[in-house]
């Protein structure tokens, strides 16, 4: 039987669908699904660590995009442009969802499953993700230690540089809050933005008093979607944890870190804090 025959039940293959392209496909040519489709290599035979690539990678192009929706609307923000901004927030909160989804192949690895693979990729961790990084400065986390690992790898160094130089996603929120009439304290829109955010009072009064307002209010629209955005970055941190608790316990990381206790604590860093502290004065 060849192609265009129908076999019962089955419809025709279509014959015009099915010429050959003269190279590449268009999907290929688009997608480059065939350079993707060749980035895996695991180290070992253990039967575990392919899934472990390939949900890293999938990690890696998730945190791409949500880089990407930040930085549209901090730019959208900057513009006073809140529509656009709520559509990219949107479009990162449904990334942000994809992304924790994507702890499943992993969520049961067992100890003598990780073990199965661990020495091999010896000093590799998640701790050395430039991607992790931009998210994490986007946040309004900077850290100039986080940057340093990064020296030896020039182009990398120099993107994850000018993100920590930027004003962070939550620093254009504030600056179009101020634009918007509320009293956005001077000495926090004026702060050095290579700082960590810290929490401020009067950024809390100004986010309490947009909870206290019209239900319907656009900027409560807005408080709760960065509230989604950040309780799902939260959430990524905690089910790390869990893995990371399941698959190797207390051991030591392979970044070098004490593992689960550094983890632990690096999961509780705030993220927008004042948005949650607000909530406690409405
Ligand atoms: C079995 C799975 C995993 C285990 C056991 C694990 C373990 C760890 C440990 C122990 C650390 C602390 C740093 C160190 O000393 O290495 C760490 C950090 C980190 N891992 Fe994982 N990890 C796993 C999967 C993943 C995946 C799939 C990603 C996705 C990219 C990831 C991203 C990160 C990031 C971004 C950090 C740094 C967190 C921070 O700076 O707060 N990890 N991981």
């Amino acid at each position: 039987m060849n192609d265009s025959t129908s076999a019962p039940g089955r419809p025709a293959a279509d014959d015009s669908l099915t010429q050959p392209f003269a190279g590449a496909s268009p999907y290929d040519t688009y997608v480059r699904a065939s350079v993707l489709n060749t980035l895996q290599h695991p180290l070992t035979e253990a039967p575990d660590e392919m899934g472990f690539v390939v949900t890293t990678q999938v990690m890696e192009l998730w945190l791409t995009l949500i880089v990407h929706e930040w930085r549209t609307a901090s730019t959208a923000f900057a513009k006073d442009d809140l529509d656009a901004a709520m559509d990219a927030l949107t479009r990162s909160r449904r990334a942000l969802s994809a992304l924790n989804a994507a702890w499943a192949p992993l969520a049961s690895l067992t100890p003598a499953q990780f073990n199965g693979f661990r020495a091999a990729f010896g000093q590799a961790s998640g701790f050395q993700s430039a991607m992790y990084r931009h998210m994490e400065f986007l946040l309004g986390d900077k850290s100039a230690s986080m940057l340093r690992m990064h020296r030896g790898d020039t182009a990398v160094h120099e993107a994850l540089s000018e993100t920590y130089r930027e004003p962070s996603l939550y620093d254009e929120v504030l600056g179009f809050l101020h634009r918007q009439g509320l009293p956005v304290p001077d000495e926090v829109r004026e702060r050095d933005v290579t700082d960590p955010y810290r929490s401020d009072p009067g950024v809390v009064e100004v986010w309490r008093r947009i909870y206290s307002g019209p239900q319907h209010h656009p900027l409560l629209a807005l408080g709760e979607l960065l509230t989604d955005v950040a309780e799902l970055v939260l959430r990524w941190r905690y089910d790390h944890v869990m893995v990371v608790r399941r698959a190797m316990g207390a051991k030591s990381g392979s970044a070098g870190s004490t593992g689960l206790a550094w983890l632990e604590q690096r999961a509780t860093r705030p993220v927008f804090p004042e948005l949650w502290e607000a909530r406690g004065g409405v």
